[in-house]
């Protein structure tokens, strides 16, 4: 049985069409387009009278005629050419919502058919800090795959970590060229990795023989040379490590931590697949695969480069292999910058040539870019790459202004505790500000990183809603206090009304994320919610209610709201602190 409300008035809507003979598929209604006439809309008379040649008045009249017999809705009219406009009794509203309230999903359901999925987000490199660029793949990826696990999907995350193209190359021939040798490798940290990365790119920038080199080198460290795998691990370990730490304060998970270079063994299979079965040829040197070029010409697919060396393609490839074989993937899902679009294109028509996935469904889930008041792509006031790291102590820094100071506080055995406890608070705010800033934008578009206000306790932000939760956190302990305890939902006024219909939402909300792969949904919902309750809270007091039922019933909407809002954080991968200290 299902807890949502627009799913109980579709059943009486098939109910309806199934009694009148009517196909029961056109039984389904949408919120209203209307709210000030009406709660609900159901415009499947319009298809129905094309299909049985009617006038659509005369069916949507005596469909209306049926449902208005229904005492859970006191208006269906017909309007317009033949739109059925339905009012839902505030009795009918209150019984469901209590229902959900007596649901720890709050009546949010599950897929049918649940699938394994390989979350294909992260992405980053060996020797690269992590910066503002790579924020949008674990952001979104992270509530991509608390949003599949919740609808009941198997979902299991890989970081695919970038440790095996010509960086590696670059980074090695750049030690050997101030060391002499690679004997001191294992004692480099990630600042030092980063550097002789940095170096390496400039002088392969201006020199292709440079380059050539790096790649060589790359090359013979993928067929195993010996002393370069034992450098390369080093390299690899630091840079896992300084990347987990990133991740860890960003609270984006990642069940697996494989790399590029896991996929060794089977990118040689795929490349004598790729032989075997005649989809491969030899182009001045290098084994590749021609692709169709039906619309736009798509440049051929590398497996082996001419100098021996796998490259970012074939890895690509390999691992769609693996995640078929060995975890046995329905789903792939990859959260990478749009700009390599070409990139899966070619490789998902590669795999399908191959035959590799044959019942896999690869989505690529391409985002914009975090751009700079400019338009173009974040920088540092002087023009450098914003580091991840600089950018949570900058959003910190934000926070700050709003917080009050350790001294200030009372109920702590000591001002270190204080600040301990400020400095955890401004860190969930912080993260929580840069989240939700990227979660509310379209994932397609870029967005513009708002510096002024994104961490504002104001307006469309993480802390707005944060605060929100806390704040309703407050009005239940005080009402605890008072001995109040939720109660059956009585709606007095229109505030309550809306409040109501908007936490009935929340299923098809989230299956509708689900469906499009699209957090902003969310984002949306729990803002326009969070304001939603504002207006109600401030008709519809609770301590000061008149009779103790209307405070009972005010306070089960509170708690509704907490709940939803805490599950809708919580879905786009952010923290809901239990107070929020402000200045
Ligand atoms: N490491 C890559 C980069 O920085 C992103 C990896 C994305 N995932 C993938 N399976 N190709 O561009």
């Amino acid at each position: 049985m299902t807890l949502s409300l627009e799913k109980i008035i579709n059943q009486k809507i098939a109910l309806c069409f199934q009694n009148l003979g009517f196909d029961t598929k056109l039984a389904f209604v949408k919120p209203s387009d209307r709210p000030d006439l009406s709660d609900f809309q159901c415009n499947g008379a319009l298809a129905l009278a094309k299909s049985q040649h009617k006038n659509p008045r005369e069916i949507a009249t005596n469909i209306a005629g049926e449902l208005s017999k229904d005492p859970d809705f006191t208006k269906v009219s017909v309007d317009g050419p033949g739109f059925i406009n339905l009012s839902l009794s505030d009795e009918f509203i209150s019984r469901v919502l209590c229902a959900m309230a007596g649901d720890p999903r709050l009546g949010c359901e599950k897929v049918d058919q649940p699938k394994k999925i390989i979350l294909d987000s992260g992405g980053p490199n060996v020797a690269k800090a992590l910066h503002v660029g790579h924020l949008r793949s674990a952001v979104i990826g992270e509530s991509i795959r608390r949003i599949e696990k919740f609808v009941g999907n198997d979902i299991i995350s890989d970081v695919h970590f970038g440790d095996y193209g010509t960086p590696m190359g670059m980074i090695l021939s750049e030690i050997m060229l101030q060391d002499g040798n690679l004997s001191k490798t294992n004692t480099y940290n990630i600042e030092q990795i980063s550097d002789f990365y940095k170096r390496a790119n400039a002088r392969c920038k201006e020199n292709d023989a440079e380059k050539e080199k790096a790649s060589q080198i790359t090359a013979e460290l993928q067929n195993g040379n010996q002393e370069y795998y034992k450098a390369w691990q080093h390299l690899r370990k630091v840079s896992v490590d300084a990347v987990k730490k990133n991740y860890d304060i960003l609270g984006a998970h990642f069940d697996l931590w494989l790399g590029e270079s896991d996929a060794h063994n089977a990118s040689l299979e795929v490349i004598k697949i790729a032989k075997d079965k005649h989809i491969s040829e030899i182009d001045d040197g290098a084994t590749i695969i021609r692709l169709e070029e039906s619309n736009k010409p798509k440049p051929p697919v590398i497996l082996l480069k001419s100098n021996g060396g796998i490259g970012y393609q074939v890895t690509d490839i390999a691992t769609i292999k693996m995640r078929v074989d060995d975890l046995k993937a329905e789903e792939i899902i990859y959260v990478v910058d749009k700009r390599q679009s070409l990139h899966f294109e070619q490789v998902f028509e590669a795999a399908e040539k191959l035959g590799l996935a044959p019942n896999t469904k690869l989505i690529h889930i391409g985002f914009g870019t975090v751009n700079g008041a400019d338009g173009k792509p974040f920088k540092t006031r002087d023009g450098g790459v914003m580091k991840l790291e600089d950018l949570i102590e900058m959003s910190k820094d934000k926070v700050r202004e709003s917080m009050p100071e350790a001294k200030d506080l009372e109920g702590f055995a000591s001002i270190d505790e204080a600040q301990k406890y400020i400095d955890t608070m401004v860190e969930d705010i912080a993260v929580a500000a840069i989240k939700f800033q990227d979660l509310k934008n379209n994932i397609a578009s870029g967005y513009v990183f708002e510096i002024d206000d994104f961490a504002k306790f104001e307006g469309k932000t993480g802390p707005y809603i944060q605060y929100a939760v806390a704040r309703i956190n407050s009005i239940m302990r005080k009402a605890q206090a008072a001995g109040i305890k939720a109660g059956d939902i009585i709606i007095t006024n229109r505030e309550e009304r809306e409040l109501a219909l908007k936490i009935a939402q929340i299923n098809q909300i989230i299956m509708r994320t689900h469906e499009e792969k699209e957090p902003s949904i969310i984002s949306d919902y729990a803002y326009t919610l969070a304001q939603a309750f504002s207006s109600f809270y401030n008709a519809s007091p609770i301590m000061s209610a008149e009779k103790p039922e209307l405070a009972a019933s005010r306070l089960r909407l509170a708690v509704l709201t907490r709940d939803a809002l805490k599950l809708l954080l919580d879905l786009l991968g952010i923290k809901a602190p239990e107070v929020m200290l402000k200045k």
